[in-house]
């Protein structure tokens, strides 16, 4: 396949609960992105369940797949590559997305790509932001993985810290829980923080863990615990104020921790670029957190667009475009073995 020349590549995405599928033009972009969230279906249960998540990607992904080219107004025959999610994620999950993009493939011999999730994650910020290049620090802070790496280049990914316990969306979403707000709990922990005024509502003392460790990596478990026992100290329902106090004292801890990390990172690499990407990314006062610690050191800061944040089939599609356009496909082949790597560490990045 012709690097050089223009190619439309389609990408699937099913590692956890959202079914996202996209097409991407090599020189004009996205052209069309379809999602479907299972934020209903696991909602009674308070988290995703396994079994539950495949049998919706199974019973979305054909539909989707119609829909997106439809809205790109093109054929199937027009695509170049079929990228899917290989992982890390939900192994029933990502077979469903591994199994369509492949029948695809064999289909129609067209080659396949199986892309790392969190690679797609940390490159996302470049579908939006054309003078963003390597290399630059690239933290990932989403429901699954909180992670720093320096980027060098495409696929040249070195991990400088990570978290040593929970995620740091886990931790709001058991956060949200405990607080009685649903799930997906970032978005409401963070909407509730908004409504925090220093004058009628007091900071609750939360611990920072390891927020003056030398090292990158961090830990959001004992954040977690710790508004389980001040909700425990409380003693009886609490009302609304005392929700909004934890909420914003939770949130304000957890940017601490993430934006002091991100300093530390641009001071030990010398890179004074910084990607905050991944599910968390969207949270406003994180961004306005890590845009003033830019602001100070004269550093550029960049983060996806809003939808980019989450989980979604076109930062597949557009990773695996950069791939292409990096002379990658030569290395594709049309059944890579094993299909799916449940878990799949970014550091090993081997496309055979
Ligand atoms: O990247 P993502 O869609 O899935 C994984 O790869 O894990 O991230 C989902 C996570 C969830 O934990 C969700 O609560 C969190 O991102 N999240 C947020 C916000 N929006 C989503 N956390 C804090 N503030 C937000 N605005
Ligand atoms: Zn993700």
């Amino acid at each position: 396949m012709n690097s050089n020349q223009s190619h439309i590549v389609l990408g699937i995405e099913t590692s956890c609960d959202e079914t996202g599928l996209a097409l991407y033009d090599t020189r004009k972009g996205i052209l069309a992105e379809v999602l479907s969230s299972q934020i209903e279906v696991h909602a009674a249960y308070g988290g995703v369940v396994p079994e539950i998540a495949s049998r919706d990607h199974a019973s979305k992904i054909s539909p989707l797949f119609g829909q997106v080219l439809s809205d790109a107004n093109i054929c199937f025959g027009d695509i170049s590559l079929i990228a899917y999610t290989r992982g890390p994620g939900l192994a029933g999950a990502l077979m469903v997305g591994a199994a369509f993009a492949q029948g695809l493939a064999w289909h129609s011999n067209k080659p396949l790509l199986g892309i790392n999730h969190l690679e797609a994650h940390l490159l996302s910020p470049m579908m939006s932001i054309t003078d963003l290049s390597f290399p630059y620090v690239g933290m990932l802070i989403s429901g699954g993985h909180t992670q720093i790496f320096h980027v060098e280049g495409l696929g040249n990914y070195k991990l400088l810290g990570e978290t040593k316990d929970d995620a740091i969306g886990e931790a709001f979403d058991k956060t949200a829980k405990l607080l009685g707000l649903g799930y997906p709990g970032g978005p409401a922990v963070s909407k509730m923080a908004k409504e925090f005024s220093p004058e009628v509502h007091p900071i609750t003392y939360l611990p920072k863990p390891m927020l003056h460790s030398p090292d990158l990596d961090m830990s959001f478990s004992g954040i977690k615990t710790a508004v389980k026992n001040s909700i425990k100290k409380i003693g009886k329902p609490l009302t609304q104020d005392q929700k909004i106090s934890i909420a914003k004292s939770f949130e304000d801890a957890c940017t601490e921790v993430v934006v002091e990390k991100i300093r530390k990172s641009c001071v030990q690499t010398g890179l004074t670029k910084f990607v905050i990407t991944g599910g968390v990314s969207a949270n406003s006062n994180i961004r306005k957190k890590a845009r003033l610690l830019a602001e100070k050191n004269k550093w550029q800061d960049f983060f996806p667009d809003n939808h980019l944040c989450t989980d979604n089939g076109s930062m597949i599609a557009h990773a695996a475009a950069l791939h292409l356009v990096d002379g990658k496909i030569n290395k594709c082949s049309v059944a890579p073995q094993p299909l799916v790597l449940p878990r799949w560490p970014l550091t090993n990045l081997n496309h055979d």
